[in-house]
């Protein structure tokens, strides 16, 4: 357990809370930005990106585990996965792109009757209460595929900003696309807090310069400074205590 000491200065909503751990001592104010990643937090796109991945690896007779999928693809981008599915074997960058081509079609034909359905439990009241409480909100995913995502879901809306695959040269775990989207709510990477599944994800919001909440088994996350097993019907103070 990370979290060593945790004194509420007020009983207030907005309270100040002091974060301490042996190696960091800190002190965060209720964030004023909540940076979300998108797959395996908002929406379990996390299963079928493994699924897609699963086909391609059978296709080529590469052997592939869900828990290799968990430990090195998780978050990552899609050239970083397909390098490490091919586990040392030589390729010409013409396979490579239509490999990363063919995953992408088996991953959008199994996105391609996603409804607002497979929004986490209780993740649109969420959101609605975020913004109510007057801290934006912003997309940080390494997905391509996050506009197309966002809009089955019907969540676009609630995000002041989205940055996703598109945007910065440098995936997770370099804090390129969680800096990105602080610029784009005009907040300080001081003041946002991220939330993701993925370790590379935490390593990059950290990375960042933000306080970090990992959604997973905890020892998924070293570096996390909270972690929830999901975000299933959680309030903002769930998030924050
Ligand atoms: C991340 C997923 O959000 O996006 C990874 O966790 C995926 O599994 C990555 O590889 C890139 O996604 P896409 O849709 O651009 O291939
Ligand atoms: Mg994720």
């Amino acid at each position: 357990m990370k979290w060593k000491l945790k004194v509420y200065l007020t009983s207030s909503y907005y309270k100040r809370t002091v974060f301490s751990t042996v190696e960091n001592y800190f002190i965060m104010n209720t964030p004023k930005a909540i940076i979300f990643d998108l797959d395996g937090v908002l929406t379990d796109t996390s299963e079928y990106h493994y699924q897609a991945w699963k086909h391609l690896a059978d296709d080529e007779g590469i052997p592939f585990t869900q828990e290799e999928n968990d430990a090195h693809l998780r978050g990552v981008g899609r050239r970083d996965s397909l390098m490490y599915l091919l586990k040392g074997r030589k390729v010409s960058e013409e396979q490579m792109q239509e490999m990363m081509g063919r995953k992408n079609r088996y991953y959008t034909e199994l996105i391609k009757n996603m409804s607002p359905k497979e929004v986490v439990a209780g993740g649109v009241d969420l959101l609605k209460e975020i913004r109510q409480a007057g801290i934006k909100t912003a997309i940080a995913s390494a997905s391509r595929n996050t506009t197309t995502v966002l809009q089955r879901l019907e969540i676009t809306s609630y995000f002041d900003g989205i940055a996703d695959g598109n945007s910065v040269v440098n995936g997770k775990p370099a804090p390129d696309v969680f800096v990105f989207a602080a610029g784009i709510v005009n907040t300080s990477v001081v003041d946002c807090l991220g939330i993701e599944d993925a370790n590379a994800g935490i390593e990059a919001i950290k990375a960042a310069g933000m306080m970090a909440l990992g959604i997973g088994p905890k020892e998924r996350f070293p570096k996390a400074d909270k972690v929830m097993d999901n975000l299933e019907n959680k309030n903002l103070q769930d998030l924050l205590a």
